[in-house]
């Protein structure tokens, strides 16, 4: 890598209520990975204007050597570009709220990438990565695609059939990177010095180890020690988070009570382990993408408008802080980007077609595990023999999500309801009927037609 590279990258889902902590977090690692230009890239023009509006104020003040610019034109947005960090939201949170709402209506958890909201998701977000990962190829034939759109394990399994073969497309997701963070906060030490070791599917996986890197100790142990009381205050993640995710992470303690074995779950875990309970403790009438819409969505925009209005944030209440600059979570994205460019051979957890990786399972199923990353894109690590119970557990919701993808790529309603029939979060072949009928009503505008 030449040491005076300046990349130019494009964000894809530029509208998206990320974007402003995106933009900060590479303001933060501007001398690590430096930046000539930032393009927003997005389909709702006026909504990504906005953002643009705030990321100009933004550089102007912490980064003026980078510009920042945005479109809705595919060849203005990928031409020349070194990365595209992908994340976007096909249907926007109306279409998470229908999601959830409709699963919800026939009883089973309505959740963006769990159960049939999940379904719902990925058959509107399988056509929309492809065809945006397809304009990227046209016009960056060579540009790392870094995707973060949910729910990935459906995508990646998608973009793996698409675009076969092609290693530049990285599917990764935060949440092992956020439990992670926990860990390290609980152990009272730096994310930087833990080194997992973690099997799965995306949302749907178990930490088996996690490493001191610099004294080999494993602290596994003595997080599942730890973890299993329930925490008092917003379980260990040392930000204030939304009331449906303080509950999350407090229910971990019963996860990993009861069904970790000598593993530490992911958090995603408990709508397929407790279903019933899940439902029992969601409203019908007020889902997760109604408390995202009034709340962190909210706000995010009404900063944006003051942050233009104003036409400063130095100053104001939204200068950035110290944590701004020290934000270890919000930095994965980067982290990956600065390890592919500069061959660091760093461990992160990715999804990577499972050839042996995990020998008692699938072959070529889009498996989340430790790979070391580099020029070359991932090499996966080995994990082994996984035991029976997440074998089977995790089988199940490769089957599904197998036929969704099928379904959507073939447009096949059988396929649909077999894959919704699988999941273990519906299970019941009316069920499944009843809610694939909906879910065609409400997606028209999105999902590819089923014979
Ligand atoms: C975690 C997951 C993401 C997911 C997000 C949902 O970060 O890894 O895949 O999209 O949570 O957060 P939200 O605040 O939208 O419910
Ligand atoms: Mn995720």
């Amino acid at each position: 890598m030449n040491e005076n590279k300046k990349f130019r990258i494009c964000i894809v889902g530029g509208g998206s209520r990320y974007t402003p902590g995106i933009l900060k977090m590479l303001v933060a690692e501007k001398d690590r990975f430096p930046i000539s230009t930032i393009v927003l890239y997005d389909n709702e023009a006026e909504r990504q204007e906005r953002v643009c509006g705030y990321g100009k104020v933004l550089l102007r003040e912490y980064y003026p050597e980078c510009e920042i610019i945005h479109t809705t034109d595919p060849e203005t947005a990928f031409t020349g570009i070194d990365f595209a960090f992908m994340q976007i939201r096909a249907g926007r949170l109306k279409m998470r709220e229908s999601d959830e709402k409709i699963a919800l209506k026939h009883g089973c958890i309505g959740q963006e990438t769990c159960g049939a909201g999940g379904f719902a998701y990925g058959m509107r977000s399988v056509p929309a990565v492809c065809a945006i990962i397809k304009d990227i190829r046209k016009y960056a034939p060579e540009a790392w695609v870094l995707n973060y759109s949910n729910p990935a394990a459906i995508v990646a399994e998608a973009t793996k059939r698409v675009f076969k073969g092609d290693y530049r497309i990285i599917n990764i997701c935060d949440m092992p990177v956020g439990i992670m963070g926990m860990y390290a906060q609980a152990l009272g030490l730096p994310s930087s010095r833990l080194e997992p070791r973690y099997f799965g599917l995306n949302h749907y996986g178990w930490f088996t180890h996690i490493y001191d890197k610099e004294t080999g100790e494993d602290y596994l142990p003595k997080l599942k020690k730890m973890f299993a009381t329930p925490m008092e205050d917003d379980g260990h993640t040392g930000h204030e988070v939304d009331a449906s995710w303080a509950e999350t992470f407090r229910f971990m303690s019963k996860m990993v009570r009861e069904c970790g074995d000598k593993f530490m779950p992911n958090t995603y875990l408990q709508y397929y382990l407790y279903p019933k309970h899940m439902v029992s403790i969601e409203n019908p009438d007020y889902t997760r993408a109604n408390e995202v819409m009034d709340g962190h969505e909210k706000r995010t925009f009404e900063m944006i408008e003051e942050v233009i209005a104003a036409d400063k944030l130095k100053g104001t209440k939204y200068e950035m802080t110290e944590e701004d600059f020290n934000d270890g979570h919000a930095t994965y994205i980067v982290d990956l980007a600065y390890a592919i460019s500069h061959n660091t051979q760093d461990i992160f957890l990715c999804m990577t077609e499972n050839h042996g990786i995990i020998s008692n399972f699938s072959e070529g199923a889009m498996v989340e595990v430790p790979v070391r990353v580099g020029i070359n894109g991932v090499e996966a690590l080995n994990v082994g023999e996984i035991p029976t119970f997440q074998k089977g557990l995790l089988e199940n919701q490769f089957a599904y999500e197998k036929l969704t993808v099928d379904a959507c790529l073939e447009g096949s309603y059988e396929k649909a309801w077999n894959a919704l029939t699988l999941n273990r979060c519906v299970n019941d072949t009316d069920t499944a009927k009843a809610l694939l009928d909906d879910y065609i009503e409400a997606n028209k505008a999105y999902w590819p037609e089923l014979h």
